[in-house]
Parts: structure tokens; sequence; C-alpha cells
């Protein structure tokens, strides 16, 4: 059965970045270990599940949490620009054959049956890395850190995306590799796909290993 026979039945379609369309989130891993570190406090895969979606200041509040230490405004600072630093050194390698498997077919595949094409994710350096791997031009509005003041799993992020597309909360589904995120999408009304493991995401509508599989499927 030829995949252009299955129309997809959403208006319109909110991605996550980091772990749904480029696997950064192994850069996010490496560098906030790195911090955790600097406290005698190692990060692991099972606690860095509570980071993934998570903003940058949030993120380093969990970790000195964790670290059980507490720091000055100042030293948070330098830390969390620090991490950020650290973070974009691996973002600098990055060119289009870190886009995920399926991701870029799937972006064509809604583009070719005109569907409205957003992103929703907390980086604050989500431009960047999207005009790294060359697929800037794919997404009809682009919602990243700088535009939200709440971070997930408050939905605000995936609101703003789906009021810049022009589509109703309910006819919008999203693309998640996070339980913060997933939260985010069922908390706005919206459908959550989740990319990743069923185990992790048990909030999510449906899990699928990758885009390849969501192609396959064909009928979101
Ligand atoms: C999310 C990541 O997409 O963006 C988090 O899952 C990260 O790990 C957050 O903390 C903020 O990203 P950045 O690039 O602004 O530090
Ligand atoms: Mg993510």
């Amino acid at each position: 059965m030829g995949e252009e026979k299955n129309k997809l039945k959403m208006k319109g379609y909110i991605f996550d970045l980091d772990g749904v369309i480029v696997d950064t989130a192994k850069f996010h891993f490496v560098a906030w270990k790195k911090i955790g570190e600097e406290f005698g406090f190692s990060l692991t895969h099972e606690l860095n599940e509570q980071l993934k979606g998570v903003s940058r200041v949030d993120s380093l509040q969990k970790i000195l949490h964790w670290a059980g230490v507490s720091v000055s405004d100042e030293k948070f600072n330098e830390l969390a620009t620090r991490k950020n630093e650290d973070y974009l050194s691996y973002v600098a390698q990055m060119n289009e054959n870190d886009i995920l498997p399926g991701v870029k077919t799937f972006l064509q595949k809604l583009r070719s049956e005109g569907k409205k094409i957003a992103l929703g994710s907390a980086s604050k350096n989500a431009r960047l890395i999207l005009e790294k791997t060359g697929i800037i031009s794919l997404f009809d509005a682009i919602v990243d850190g700088n535009d939200v003041t709440k971070a997930k799993p408050d939905p605000e992020v995936f609101i703003i995306a789906a009021q810049k597309i022009g589509v109703k909360n309910e006819e919008c589904v999203v693309f998640e590799d996070s339980e913060a995120g997933v939260q985010a999408a069922k908390t706005a009304g919206m459908k959550a796909i989740g990319i990743g493991s069923a185990d992790v995401l048990h909030q999510a509508d449906e899990v699928f290993a990758d885009f390849e599989q969501v192609i396959q499927k064909g009928t979101l």
C-alpha cells in the first residue's frame, strides 16, 4: 500500500525539537552530567528523563536539588551559561545528517497535503539548530524558549504554536519525546504522540519509535 494513499487527518502538526527532530537530547545529557559532576553528582539516564523538555533554568534547579547544593544567583547564571556553551560546541558540528530518521520525509508529506506545521520547543537554540540542519523553511511557525513565559509541562508553547498556524487546539497533534511535553500537549487539549518508549511516555495517545514508524502508520 503506497503511503500517498494514506491521507493525514489532523490540521496542525506541532513538533518538539530536541529528541524528536534531532538527537540533541544526548548533547543536553552530556553537558548537564558534566555540570552535576562539579558537585559530585552523577546524572543517570533515568533522572535525565525528568530534564527532557524542561527549560535550561528549571533543569539546573533540578540538578542542584538532586546534588543537594544551593548556589548564589551569580554562580547559577555562570553554570547555566557554561552548560549552554558546552552544548553549543556539540551543536556546532551538526548538519542535515543529524535529522532523525523519517523526519524530513514526514515534513515533506505534510507540506504536500497542505497541513500546517509548527515547532513547539523549550530551547532557546531552536532556530540555530533548524538552520544548521537545513529544515527551517519547512515550518510555518516557530515557537521556542524565547517566546514563552511558562515552561513545559505548562501548555503555553503549544497553545501559542496553534494560534500562530491558525488551527484549533483539538485539531492539532503534538510530537514529543518528553513526559513534560506529552503532559503539556494533553493539557492543551491536543493529541499527543510520543516518540520513544511507551514505558516512559505512558500518557501519550500513541507512541512510535521514530518517524519511519509514524509514516508507516500513515493516518495520524
Ligand atoms: C528542551 C530540551 O527541548 O529544551 C531540554 O529537551 C532543554 O533538555 C530545553 O533544557 C532548553 O534548551 P536550551 O537549548 O535553551 O538550553
Ligand atoms: Mg524533546
